[in-house]
């Protein structure tokens, strides 16, 4: 879909490696220059024409955020850096005073560093414990798992919406509905989920969600962080400065200002948040349920045709998303990824930043392609035909 739309796909590159980051649309540069080149002021600063102008456009993308994922006012959006600074923010902005020692925070060994770190430094500084929930067969998260990891103690469950290896989407309505029958608080990592389905935070009653703009065709620097009405007035700024108070005085008094901009000190990244909006709206009109059907058709195909590979071992087969996670017997992922550079073609190798992965997975190392809507059955047929090559083991070494 939308080739067309993409530089980088008329240079003879295949990208599966969405995953990390994707490519951009014209219109993404486009809109960055016209910033850049017509209206370059700073924001809520000014009360000159240029500068009323980067507010319209700043706060307007705020409003398509809103719009894009459900929330109901665009007070509630903060625009972070990335995903790993908005559950920052969240976790010693509010987490860190919230919770008290012994209390437990439930992840899973498939999370994204950003969403484990953070937590191993609470445990250290006020000692609440930090428990796994246990994955299934295929490495999954099961509301049943979920159920039986809950104690007294559980306040908060911090889990990815789709993880970023495993690729397996989780049941979050239903997640997020039981542990608000206890009382306990969810926040969800939506880095590798928003930019590929439909969200509605309303009804899915998140409290709070974190995503990044570059994976979804926007620029790098931009990280989105939802937070539930209720819960706006309860979380504290982590970085202090301009932008975020309307006074303070010598001896310490100081003023701060609301949601969101209390969440925003400094000079925000004017250019590609406005970007961001440009690139949403773009998103919209080729419509996220659409993007959602293709992607899962693809990502059938694929599987179906992965599965002939000789030596192929595939780590997720049965998962829902974009991602397929897999080896192949005796070549080391790295140099498999380099090979199929030779081809033009993108996968990242690794861990993939879920470094405590490897105790579920059994393996440290794998390599990942990751859809989005421009690829294309015959990208994928290209890269079977390269994998299936029988000189392949000659060309790596
Ligand atoms: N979290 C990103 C990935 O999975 C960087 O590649």
């Amino acid at each position: 879909m939308n080739r067309d739309d993409f530089y980088l796909l008329n240079r003879n590159i295949i990208y599966f490696d969405n995953g990390a980051t994707t490519l951009k649309p014209y219109i993404l540069g486009e809109s960055i220059c016209d910033y850049y080149n017509n209206y370059s002021a700073n924001a809520h600063r000014g009360d000159y024409d240029i500068s009323i102008k980067v507010d319209s456009m700043y706060e307007g993308t705020r409003e398509i955020v809103k719009k894009f994922i459900g929330a109901k006012t665009a007070n509630q959006i903060v625009f972070t850096s990335n995903t790993t600074d908005s559950l920052n923010k969240i976790i010693f902005g509010f987490f860190k005073n919230y919770l008290n020692k012994d209390d437990e925070v439930l992840i899973t060994k498939s999370e994204h560093a950003s969403n484990i770190l953070p937590w191993f430094e609470l445990a250290d500084s006020i000692k609440i414990k930090i428990k796994y929930i246990e994955l299934d067969k295929e490495h999954k998260l099961t509301l049943e798992n979920l159920k039986k990891a809950i104690t007294s103690n559980t306040k908060v469950i911090s889990i990815a919406h789709v993880t970023n290896v495993v690729g397996d989407v989780r049941p979050i309505k239903e997640i997020i509905k039981y542990a608000h029958s206890k009382n306990i608080m969810v926040i969800i990592d939506g880095a590798q989920s928003v930019p590929h389905m439909k969200i509605d935070v309303k009804d899915l009653d998140m409290d709070f969600l974190a995503f990044s703009s570059h994976k979804m065709c926007g620029p790098t620097g931009v990280g989105i962080l939802y937070v539930k009405e209720d819960l706006m007035n309860q979380i504290k700024p982590i970085i202090v400065g301009g932008g975020m108070n309307s006074s303070f005085e010598f001896d310490g008094r100081r003023q701060y200002n609301n949601m969101p901009h209390l969440l925003e000190a400094g000079t925000p990244n004017i250019a590609d948040v406005i970007g961001f909006g440009s690139v949403l709206n773009y998103l919209s009109k080729i419509g996220m349920s659409k993007i959602e059907k293709y992607e899962r058709m693809l990502r059938k195909y694929a599987i179906e045709k992965l599965k002939n590979v000789k030596d192929i071992i595939i780590y997720n087969e049965n998962s829902e998303s974009s991602i397929i996670t897999f080896n192949i017997k005796n070549i080391f992922p790295q140099d498999l990824a380099i090979y199929l550079n030779k081809y033009n073609i993108c996968v990242r190798a690794g861990n993939h930043c879920a470094k405590i992965l490897k105790d579920e997975l059994g393996i440290k190392n794998t390599c990942r392609i990751s859809l989005y809507f421009y690829n294309t059955k015959e990208e994928i047929d290209k890269l079977v035909s390269v994998l299936n090559n029988s000189n392949i083991l000659n060309e790596i070494i």
